[in-house]
């Protein structure tokens, strides 16, 4: 089954919408639209009835309601509808605050549990910056962080900063699919785009389209591809 993204013409760049119960890598340079992308998605799962869980560090849900509210694409209230459930797991200071899962278990196990026990359809983890916080030896461990959630039967967007595009790591390789957000300079001005790097299970044609913010949000426009 196929759910929208909630992002006006994304899912036309991929076959209509994002395969549930996969698990999404959405990376990115700073200021690029990750954030923005992940509201919508929420806010479209709340619409949906779905229940969604908004998993976050160092922000508190005021905050990010604040960041989204220029836009009009209804994420005030999704967040303040029974249907969405937002977590910061990491406070200012560093200090973590996992007890909002239970007791039992590392972050992975928690964070699992919590999805399954919730019957949560929508995920977003706003970002990998934040398995710093609660594992040792994060390259090592986000193998089982992933493997674990991917096991779920929720449709999880997993934002992962990345600066240069060409390096990827595990989790752009462990993900059923890839979404990377650009903001490169061109001739002078900012250019910003969208690529679907990889999609299992759909077919995609790797080109970066052009995106822009207005009311509604961030929008596609899959007819515009952008040269690199
Ligand atoms: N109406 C608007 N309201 C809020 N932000 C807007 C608006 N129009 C354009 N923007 C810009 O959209 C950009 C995207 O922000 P977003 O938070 O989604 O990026 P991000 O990739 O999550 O960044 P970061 O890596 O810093 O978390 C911001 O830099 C912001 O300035
Ligand atoms: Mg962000």
């Amino acid at each position: 089954m196929r759910i929208s993204s909630g992002v006006p013409g994304f899912d036309d760049l991929v076959e209509g919408g994002l395969l549930t119960d996969r698990l999404y890598v959405v990376s990115g340079p700073p200021g690029s639209g990750k954030t923005t992308f992940c509201s919508q998605f929420i806010t479209r799962g709340a619409k949906e009835g779905e229940t969604c869980l908004y998993v976050t560090m160092h922000e508190t849900k005021e905050e990010l309601m604040q960041d989204m509210a220029g836009y009009e694409f209804g994420f005030d209230r999704a967040m303040q509808s029974d249907a969405v459930q937002f977590l910061n797991l990491v406070t200012e200071n560093g200090k973590r605050t996992i007890t909002q899962f239970g007791s039992e278990g590392g972050l992975t196990n928690r964070l699992v549990a919590y999805i399954r026990q919730n019957d949560i359809q929508r995920v977003v983890i706003d970002s990998t910056m934040l398995l710093q916080h609660f594992m040792q030896d994060v390259d090592a461990e986000i193998t089982g962080f992933l493997s674990a959630l991917k096991q779920t039967d929720a449709t999880i967007l997993l934002i992962s900063e990345m600066t240069d595009p060409s390096s990827y790591s595990d989790e752009h390789y462990l993900a059923h699919g890839v979404v990377f957000f650009h903001n490169f300079l061109d001739g002078g001005s900012m250019t910003r785009g969208v690529q679907v790097i990889k999609m299992r299970g759909t077919a995609i044609d790797c080109d970066i389209r052009e995106i822009s913010f207005g009311d509604r949000g961030l929008q596609v426009d899959p007819e515009t591809k952008v040269d690199t």
